[in-house]
């Protein structure tokens, strides 16, 4: 894996988290923001499943692209018949849907790149034109994702007035996804239409994404952005100071009820105790009906390292039992309302969730 190395900001260049370039796949290896800005330089499967479990990508809209160019680099010098082809495909798809349980829209990306392979496959192609066609579909899953959250942003933004105080956990921004983000999507609007918010950023333990990356591409952005422990979240609503709330999810189950990083469920029950909305903004991609609730929904844990020694100090006694969910699930009671790229969805969530799809 080589490293192109740029280091700090180039004016007016927004952070991409992933292009493909030269016949690979630059990444943005977001474990050394907000200090080095590192790019990947990835060839192989392996090398995106890494990414992905290490977190060098994250982000559900973000980890399905990605995981969608690692099939294109599988089959990428792959020589022999169009079945043989598609079993490769289909070999690589399910190898990266391994990489992490919980983000739907990985599996989302890679079924539909298998089921774009198998039309290819029957088409009579040439392999090099398969390929092509498939670097293609990729691409075509990213510049989607970049509209879809602009409209996304654009509906969460009728839901906010100039001067209110929004607080967001974890990140679920241009870094997380192709680009502007999703439950961010409404801050780079309100930018450009001079509307102002004052966006209160909590730090997201233990990974720190809402302080290493969401405070980070806000700020570089211009967004008017406060970083708060999590355990402040309370202290800040209480003041007065939080108008709404707003997250990205990696699940939607089909009774509206929410998976998105540890700590959301605890700023939805706050938000309830201040009688603050509670917004989740996603993609249809994110909504998975065939999981009827969020008890379905598996919630990965990673290593006891992030809690006990994250970024390298020891902050707990060798030995410690440690427990690291990386999501919680926050019931749809809480759930004031679903910010889509068709429109906002509210209670009941079951039928209207259903309704989004049959639209
Ligand atoms: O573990 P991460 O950093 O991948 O978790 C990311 C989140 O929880 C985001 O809020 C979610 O994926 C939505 S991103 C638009």
């Amino acid at each position: 894996m080589s490293k192109e190395q740029r280091q700090g900001k180039q004016s007016d260049e927004v952070l991409q988290s992933l292009r493909w370039e030269k016949g690979a796949l630059s990444l943005l290896d977001q474990r050394l923001l907000p200090e080095e800005t590192v790019y990947l330089r990835l060839t192989t499967p392996q090398e995106v499943w890494e990414a992905i479990r290490e977190l060098k990508v994250r982000g559900a809209p973000a980890i399905g692209i990605a995981a969608a160019y690692g099939v294109v680099l599988g089959v990428a010098e792959f020589a022999g018949s169009g079945e043989e082809w598609l079993a490769e495909v289909n070999r690589h798809a399910e190898y990266l849907a391994t990489s992490r349980p919980t983000a739907v829209n990985l599996f989302w990306a890679l079924d539909r790149m298998k089921a774009f392979a198998q039309d290819l496959a029957q088409s009579g192609k040439t392999i090099v034109d398969a390929n092509q066609a498939l670097l293609a579909e990729a691409q075509l899953i990213q510049a989607e994702d970049e509209a879809t959250n602009r409209l996304i942003g654009e509906h969460a933004l009728t839901l906010f007035q100039d001067g209110m105080g929004v607080l967001t956990h974890c990140n679920a921004g241009g870094l997380a996804t192709a680009k502007y983000g999703t439950a961010l999507a409404p801050f780079y609007l309100a930018l450009e239409q001079g509307i102002k918010l004052k966006v209160f950023a909590d730090e997201t333990r233990p990974v720190l994404q809402g302080a290493r990356l969401t405070a980070f591409e806000l700020q570089q952005a211009g967004v008017d952005v406060t970083l708060i422990c999590d355990n402040m979240a309370g202290h800040v609503m209480s003041k007065g100071w939080i108008q709404a709330v707003i997250v990205g999810t990696d699940r939607v189950a089909a009774n509206g009820d929410v998976a998105n990083k540890i700590g959301t469920y605890s700023v939805a029950v706050l938000a309830k105790a201040h009688n603050i909305p509670f917004y989740v903004a996603c993609p249809l991609s994110t909504i998975d009906l065939s999981t009827p609730t969020g008890a379905d929904i598996p919630i990965e844990e990673r290593h006891s390292d992030e809690v006990s020694m994250g970024f390298g100090k020891r902050t707990a006694p060798q030995g410690v039992a440690v427990y690291n969910p990386a999501f919680d699930i926050t019931p749809n009671e809480l759930v004031t309302a679903i910010i889509t790229e068709k429109g906002i969805i509210k209670a009941p969530y079951s039928d209207n969730l259903r309704q989004l799809f049959d639209r």
